[in-house]
């Protein structure tokens, strides 16, 4: 198992000799390697046991940083990045050669980010380059929103896990980037789509159900437990599986279920809270792929607010 703890030291030595460390950010923990040492990238993909068709995003500390790895910063994804970085935002943009084409996986945009937690933005102020980082999760499976989480699974794989509590915001960033002068929401996420508008006007949000995804990882089977994920409307998924004598557990959104064990359901937010919804999600999803039961059963949370970003995840856990 990786040691885990908080100390910044440690984190920098290992990054610094080419090793990856599991890093806080608001979104969901990363699994961070020097962004311009391919050996260390690979790494990275190797870990994760992620195709490489797939790229990263990189971190950085600082906006004034940002320049030093893409060739320009078009005027409207500015205003984003002032207003809402640090923060869970990444802007797809023009990479300069000094990021590896393996980053990338081979294409021309890079997608970059400034994380917002004090113990990452104290670890990025002290290194001379970039970190790469994909969520640090096995491909295709939960993101971590917990150093336990990244422990249980990749623990036996990485030598430290810098602990920085649970994730404040819980979904991965919003990705941003620009088509032919028009914005486009690439895989909605932390930053809600509202706040963008406020900034830029309209926006197009590419569906989920895109078959040629443009962002190669919004794959359609992801984010997916590993028991079977049914979603539709509770009451009557409950009663069929009742019928059925199967040992179920709930993903709900407000509404218990009284007469359920403790440990077969999960209520996101019982005043209806999409940001408490969505920072509880991905544990939850752990915690009932844990429980004591072979089905899952969840039903979809309002179309409105985060419920859109949660309600990606909750679609995409559900695809076979
Ligand atoms: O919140 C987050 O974004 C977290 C934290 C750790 O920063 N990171 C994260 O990384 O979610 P990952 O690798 O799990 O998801 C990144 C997504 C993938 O769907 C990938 O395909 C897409 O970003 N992506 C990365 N670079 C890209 C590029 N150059 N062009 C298009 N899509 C890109
Ligand atoms: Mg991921």
């Amino acid at each position: 198992m990786a040691e885990i703890g908080q100390n910044i030291q440690k984190a920098k030595s290992l990054l610094e000799q080419g090793e990856l460390v599991a890093i806080p950010t608001e979104t969901v923990y990363g699994l961070a390697g020097n962004a311009l040492d391919a050996q260390a990238v690979s790494k990275i993909f190797e870990t994760k046991n992620r195709p490489s068709f797939d790229p990263l995003i990189i971190h950085v500390g600082k906006i004034e940083q940002v320049s030093k790895y893409v060739k320009s910063l078009p005027e409207e994804l500015k205003k984003l990045a002032e207003k809402y970085w640090p923060g869970p935002l990444t802007l797809l943009l023009p990479k300069k050669n000094i990021v590896p084409d393996l980053v990338t996986s081979g294409l021309d945009q890079v997608a970059i980010r400034i994380p917002n937690h004090p113990l990452t933005q104290g670890l990025l102020g002290q290194l001379d380059f970039p970190l790469a980082a994909p969520s640090a999760n096995p491909f295709g499976y939960i993101s971590p929103t917990k150093a336990k989480h990244v422990n249980d699974q990749l623990g036996d794989k990485l030598a430290y896990i810098l602990d920085g509590g649970e994730c404040q915001v819980g979904l991965e960033s919003t990705i941003i980037g620009m088509e032919e002068g028009e914005i486009v929401i690439y895989r909605l996420g932390g930053m809600d789509v509202a706040e963008v508008e406020s900034v830029v006007g309209p926006v197009k949000v590419l569906s989920h159900s895109s078959s040629n995804p443009k962002t190669p990882g919004m794959l359609k089977s992801h984010y997916a437990p590993r028991k079977p994920f049914v979603l539709g409307n509770l009451d009557t998924l409950v009663e069929e599986y009742e019928q059925k004598g199967e040992d179920y557990g709930v993903l709900s959104f407000e509404k218990s279920f009284p007469g359920l064990s403790a440990d077969r359901q999960v209520v996101l937010s019982q005043k209806g809270d999409f940001k408490e919804a969505a920072q509880k999600l991905f544990g939850a999803l752990r915690d009932l792929d844990e429980a004591k039961v072979s089905v899952i059963l969840a039903e979809l949370l309002p179309e409105e607010s985060l419920g859109r970003a949660i309600n990606d995840r909750l679609r995409r856990a559900a695809a076979q």
